[in-house]
């Protein structure tokens, strides 16, 4: 098995869709190895998505990454990353398949619910973005 790291966005935890979320997600057979439920300040948001500094939206996506509580969680399942941008759908929900999370839950390309590592490597380095290596089990 490996392991991803996702985070469920301010405008899903505001809505209350955290355990609808987390549901479908264990039912899609990851194991929770770590959660918490947590605060960006605009700072470290920008710095989680410091490879998008050079867009357009950046400013934008730093605030709303700030705006609210947010869950982060890392998750392991054989084929972790790949399976579970499946199970999120498309980065805009206009294009996201049908029962995908962003299909389901996110409100615009922007505020689209929960984010999805996109490859071992930041998968790694994103989990303990937030949590220590003791919280990894
Ligand atoms: P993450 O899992 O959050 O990394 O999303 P992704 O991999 O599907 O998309 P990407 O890494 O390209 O973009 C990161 C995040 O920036 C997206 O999830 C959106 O929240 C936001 N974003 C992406 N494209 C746009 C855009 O065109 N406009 C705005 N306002 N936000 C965008
Ligand atoms: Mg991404």
């Amino acid at each position: 098995t490996n392991r991803t790291f996702t985070m469920i966005k301010p405008d899903a935890v505001a809505e209350g869709h955290t355990g609808a979320i987390t549901k479908m997600i264990e039912e899609a057979g990851f194991r929770i190895v770590a959660i918490k439920k947590t605060l960006l300040t605009p700072e470290r948001a920008g710095e989680f998505y410091a490879v998008h500094s050079e867009r357009p939206f950046y400013n934008d996506l730093r605030n709303y990454m700030s705006s609210g509580a947010i869950v982060p969680m890392i998750l392991e399942k054989e084929n972790a990353v790949a399976d579970f941008r499946t199970l999120i759908g498309a980065t805009n929900p206009a294009q996201a398949a049908d029962g995908t999370i962003r299909k389901l839950f996110a409100k615009s390309i922007e505020a689209n619910a929960i984010h999805g590592s996109d490859s071992d490597e930041n998968a790694q380095i994103e989990g303990s973005f937030f949590f220590a290596g003791t919280e990894q089990f």
